[in-house]
């Protein structure tokens, strides 16, 4: 399941973001990826121990928490601070899987990458290439979006980040260990939950249809997640 959001930040909150990241001490991104993803990866990215990185990433984790599609389709236990990243021109990471076991930063504490997010923060008219290019069930999806716009993908699936052959690339990337494990159950819980959603919206709310199915959604909830 690949889940696109939107708008996730205002263009007030992307401004904000983009002149902190902009006076950020930025260093070689090869630095944290393990083994045969360091080979591939060639880009810059904020320390995630400074304070600009952690104060940016608090921001965005109370967004994410907070925002009904994030949460309808992660149903997330644990969220890896989101990290900054750049590519320019010639910068790439090739094709990879995303590491399944992470350390939290400033903590032992690990967790299971289920879900992986790309936050993109530049205006695609900046930059040529640069896709996220996300391999699936049904063939490869390149995926380019909005800046303050995300993608949400399973960290199962092989990925990479297109060459840049213009301009510069400014992106967000996080991890979710999802509730629910299963990535099946968790595509059936959202579709349930967006169907839910919609009818709500549609002021359908005291009907015993719609009291049914929230129920069913919750006992869903009950048998397939794992805390
Ligand atoms: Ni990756």
């Amino acid at each position: 399941m690949l889940v696109v959001i939107e708008d996730f930040l205002s263009s007030n909150e992307l401004t904000q973001l983009r002149t902190r990241l902009d006076t950020a001490a930025w260093s070689d991104g090869g630095l944290t990826a393990g083994g045969l993803a360091n080979l591939k990866k060639n880009n810059r990215q904020v320390d995630d121990q400074s304070d600009e990185a952690t104060e940016m990433a608090n921001f965005l984790l109370a967004k994410l928490g907070n925002h009904p599609t994030f949460v309808s389709a992660a149903v997330p236990h644990r969220i890896h601070p989101p990290r900054f990243n750049s590519y320019t021109q010639g910068q790439t990471y090739g094709v990879h899987v995303d590491a399944p076991i992470m350390t939290m930063p400033h903590s032992n504490e690990v967790m299971r990458s289920d879900m992986s997010a790309t936050i993109f923060l530049t205006d695609p008219a900046d930059y040529d290439g640069g896709e996220l290019v996300i391999e699936g069930e049904f063939g490869s999806q390149a995926i380019k979006l909005d800046a303050g716009s995300m993608v949400l993908y399973p960290s199962s699936s092989l990925h990479q980040v297109a060459p840049i052959t213009r301009g510069k690339r400014v992106s967000a990337i996080l991890w979710v260990q999802s509730m629910v494990p299963d990535m099946n159950a968790r595509a059936l819980l959202f579709d349930l939950d967006q169907s839910i959603q919609s009818l709500t919206n549609a002021g359908k709310v005291d009907t015993d249809e719609l009291m049914r199915l929230t129920a069913i959604y919750h006992n869903l909830v009950r048998r397939w997640v794992q805390l």
